[in-house]
């Protein structure tokens, strides 16, 4: 294999599994690591076999499933754990044990309560033990980052006399900074005698957001396998994210010359909304790469450079990591330029005087709420147009309600000099009156919001219906509507949404053509 070749271990599957809150089936876990594989990654953690019955089939199931990437389990210095392991493994292709025993001070007292050369001798004899079922072994140090480097690069020499071809240096805790865990990979690679014999991992946990920085400055200092999951799912704070160091070494090929992975990046947003889905982990709206905000824009000056030149703002091609574009929000900071591009975009072509009538409603619309959305927009243009062509018009409407009664209506429009009447009843008399309409005009609409409000005071007010309306299932339109009296308020919204929608379509024929 090329020497500059990093090898991607994801083990979502295993310390992602850890994360606390998620827990996957079997079935789940074999969608992901079908997933994992289209993604490019080499080795796939499935599990720790020996922790339950139900982990070591899951292994099994998914080393069934999967053929392209190493399947690997997790196994402490046991021979019961590495059998495990191998009993789990018995079907896949190309498997892999990861046997792990701690190494730290720390650990050794408080933990194993075992001096230095019993835990030399236990991790040698583990090693050869696994040699026995598998070909291909990993050892861990675990809290190798917090391990005398002395005693250390002495196991690290050790295990892999003893067979380990993968010498992973795990950052258990999170405690490394990355000038620090890069110089640790650096004394390895130059104190260990027989270190070319092995490739050696990391393993970093982000207890203080230096996950992907430490494995970073590992890969820099001589290490070529990057142990990381999707979204840094883990223990505690996670692990490594692997869309994250893939990203990094990609964009920053200057800084990471000659080194490649075999991920395929457009598969990251795919494969990060599947495993949220399945282990119910949100994704925060501002992580890297992948958060719903990685490509969005919401600054006037970003979105007018964004808009110039991409890379103003944006240093990797949405495209690139699975998304659909870059996205410009559009809100209270906004300028000119987005919005008109906007407007472009849903189909709208305007005069520089209705442009700029339109970007005063948007700006006031924009003081009051946070979230403009195409509708929005749409209604603040049409409203700005002299006015909605009225394809259809309310001639009479009748209601028959009451509390002992099913409530229906019938109502009379005019099309283009053609009248259309129909009668149908509803759960109240403006349900049975919207329904009439759809019958008459032949669509379904779907209520989203309907309020109403009294525009002037007194008994003989004036009130004012706002509705929102879907048809189709993807044209959202609004529509206001005015009376002393709320049901023909209601009446004359949906039949003025009827007509946005009418010019909504023509809108979006025109550009289609
Ligand atoms: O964090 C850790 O040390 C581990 C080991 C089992 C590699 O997850
Ligand atoms: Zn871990």
């Amino acid at each position: 294999m090329d020497k500059n070749r990093i090898i991607i271990f994801d083990t979502t599957l295993r310390d992602g599994e850890q994360t606390p809150g998620a827990s996957l089936t079997v079935k789940e876990k074999i969608q992901i690591a079908i997933q994992l594989e289209s993604l490019g990654v080499d080795v796939i953690e499935a599990g720790f076999p020996r922790s339950s019955r139900g982990d070591l089939e899951a292994v099994r199931a998914v080393s069934k499933q999967i053929k392209k990437p190493v399947i690997c389990g997790l196994a402490r210095a046991t021979e019961a754990d590495i059998n495990a392991v191998s009993e789990a493994l018995k079907f896949a292709g190309k498997p892999r044990v990861h046997v792990f025993l701690a190494t730290s001070r720390i650990h050794r007292t408080y933990k194993l309560h075992k001096a230095k050369d019993e835990i030399l001798r236990l991790a040698v004899e583990s090693v050869k033990y696994a040699r026995k079922l598998f070909d291909d072994v990993e050892f861990s140090p675990e809290d190798a980052s917090r391990t005398e480097l002395d005693f250390l690069s002495r196991v690290v020499e050790a295990v892999i006399k003893a067979g380990a071809r993968t010498v992973n240096i795990p950052d258990t805790v999170g405690y490394a900074v990355p000038s620090e865990f890069g110089s640790v990979i650096r004394h390895l690679m130059n104190n260990v005698p027989n270190i070319n014999k092995a490739v050696i991992s990391v393993h970093c946990h982000n207890d203080l957001g230096l996950g992907v920085s430490n494995s970073l400055a590992a890969v820099q200092n001589g290490a070529r396998q990057v142990e990381c999951t999707i979204n840094g799912l883990g223990e505690r704070a996670g692990n490594a994210s692997l869309e994250e160091v893939v990203m990094a070494m990609n964009v920053r090929r200057d800084m990471f010359k000659g080194f490649s992975t075999d991920i395929k990046t457009k598969h990251l947003y795919k494969t990060s909304r599947l495993v949220s889905r399945l282990t119910g982990i949100p994704i925060q709206p501002n992580k890297a790469i992948i958060g719903d905000n990685a490509f969005s824009h919401e600054s006037g000056i970003h979105q007018d450079g964004v808009l110039k030149k991409r890379v103003t703002y944006e240093i990797i091609r949405p495209q690139d990591v699975g998304f659909q574009g870059t996205k410009i929000v559009l809100g209270k900071l906004s300028g000119r330029h987005a919005f008109s591009d906007r407007l472009k975009e849903l189909g709208y072509s305007i005069s520089d005087t209705e442009l700029e009538k339109a970007f005063i409603g948007f700006k006031a619309l924009a003081d009051k709420k946070k979230h403009i959305f195409d509708e929005d927009i749409a209604t603040i243009v049409e409203d700005g147009l002299s006015t909605i062509p009225e394809e259809y018009e309310l001639v009479e409407f009748k209601v028959t309600s009451g509390n002992k009664i099913t409530p229906s209506a019938t109502v009379t429009l005019s099309r283009q000099g053609k009248t259309l009447k129909a009668t149908a009843k509803g759960d109240g008399p403006v349900d049975a009156c919207f329904r009439t309409i759809d019958k008459a005009i032949g669509q379904k609409g779907k209520l989203i919001d309907y309020k109403v409000s009294a525009v002037t005071a007194g008994k003989d007010a004036l009130g004012e219906a706002n509705i929102k309306v879907t048809f189709d299932k993807h044209h959202t339109v609004l529509g206001r509507g005015s009376s002393t009296d709320v049901i023909e308020a209601s009446v004359r919204a949906y039949v003025n949404a009827v007509n946005r929608l009418v010019l909504r379509r023509k809108i979006s024929e025109k550009k289609h053509n």
